[in-house]
């Protein structure tokens, strides 16, 4: 039976010539397969005299030894040479120079939003946060604004799915007042807090973005006067952009949730925005139905409360014109302010 040993020799051949193992894998079926050559062998034994047969068999069976052996050196030297590839491959040279630390920068707009924290928290105003998604009664009810004002317009207001507890929409705060009163219900005055944030309006142009942010203050106990908001105010303008020269002016204004309620400008003395009176903020008294909302008697309780844009202070600190620079996230931009 010395084609046994042809059959063995021609495998270990085979085998030694691949190189790809999912071809050694299809060799291998032509030799142990069913339809292999040994297998081939195995069925012609039945034609054999008895003696003949079992000696035949053994021959048989030490060749498929032989040939599964050939195949299992053959598979450790293929996945040796696969992982030799992968190795040097995915080699690393750790003597390559870095690429560098790319150095980010805080962006103008928290610039302002950390500066007006360090202000008011220098004349001992607490610093609150809230939910970008409001209730409808945190955003206006609370906040005396009649059923029907059209700031609750979905022309104004971006409104989300879902409802609160009692059934009333939700929406993306429009203002950071909501903060004033989330904050009041929880603490007894005397309340001094400031509440920075981001808000959002249905609004878009060159100074007006969907989203945006304000900065809402809010100074209650027994007898906080609108000339506290004036002098608070002032001190905080005069500080923010670091000059004494400047001008501030109280403007009636109407909003639902102060009475009286102002506008306040302001002017620089100098620099390229002399002389022209810039509107900075919202502001006035709160209205005693808002210190009713706040759980407290607006007999014995009175104080002052504004809300300023900080991209509105951003651009007149740093003489940026267009608002929308600030979002773009334009490198060019933004590297001046590192
Ligand atoms: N919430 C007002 C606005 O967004 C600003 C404001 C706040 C006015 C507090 C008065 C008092 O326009």
């Amino acid at each position: 039976m010395s084609d046994v040993d042809d059959i063995v020799t021609s495998a270990v051949e085979a085998f030694g010539r691949i190189a790809d193992p999912d071809e050694l894998e299809r060799v291998k079926a032509q030799f142990l397969g069913k339809a292999g050559s040994l297998t081939a062998m195995l069925k012609s034994l039945g034609k054999l005299a008895p003696e003949e047969r079992r000696e035949a068999g053994g021959r048989i069976n030490a060749a498929k030894d032989r040939i599964e052996a050939a195949l299992l050196q053959r598979r450790e030297v293929l996945a040796g040479a696969a992982l030799d590839a992968r190795l040097a491959e995915e080699a690393l040279d750790v003597t390559l120079p870095g690429r560098g630390q790319g150095l980010g920068g805080i962006h103008p707009v928290v610039r302002t939003w950390q500066r007006i924290e360090s202000i008011f928290g220098s004349i001992g105003f607490d610093i609150a946060d809230g939910p970008e998604i409001e209730t409808d009664w945190y955003n206006f009810t609370a906040l005396n604004n009649p059923e029907n004002h059209p700031a609750r317009s979905m022309q104004d207001t971006f409104y989300v799915e879902g409802a609160d507890t009692a059934g009333l929409p939700l929406l993306l705060r429009t203002h950071t007042s909501p903060m004033q009163v989330r904050y009041a219900c929880n603490h007894r005055p005397p309340i001094k807090v400031i509440a920075p944030g981001r808000t959002y309006r249905v609004d878009s142009d060159a100074t007006h973005s969907p989203m945006f942010h304000q900065v809402e203050g809010l100074w209650i106990d027994e007898n906080v006067s609108f000339a506290d908001l004036k002098g608070v105010y002032t001190d905080f303008l005069r500080r923010f952009f670091e000059t004494d020269e400047l001008q501030v002016r109280f403007r009636p204004s109407y909003f639902p949730f102060t009475e009286p309620s102002a506008e306040i400008d302001m002017m620089f003395a100098s620099g390229p925005q002399k002389g022209r009176w810039l509107e900075i903020s919202g502001a006035g008294q709160v209205h005693p139905t808002v210190v009713r909302n706040f759980g407290l008697d607006p007999e014995r309780y009175i104080g002052f409360a504004f809300g300023s844009g900080l991209e509105r202070l951003s651009m007149l600190r740093y003489g940026i014109d267009d608002l929308r620079l600030f979002f773009d996230g334009d490198l060019s931009f933004l590297k001046q302010f590192r």
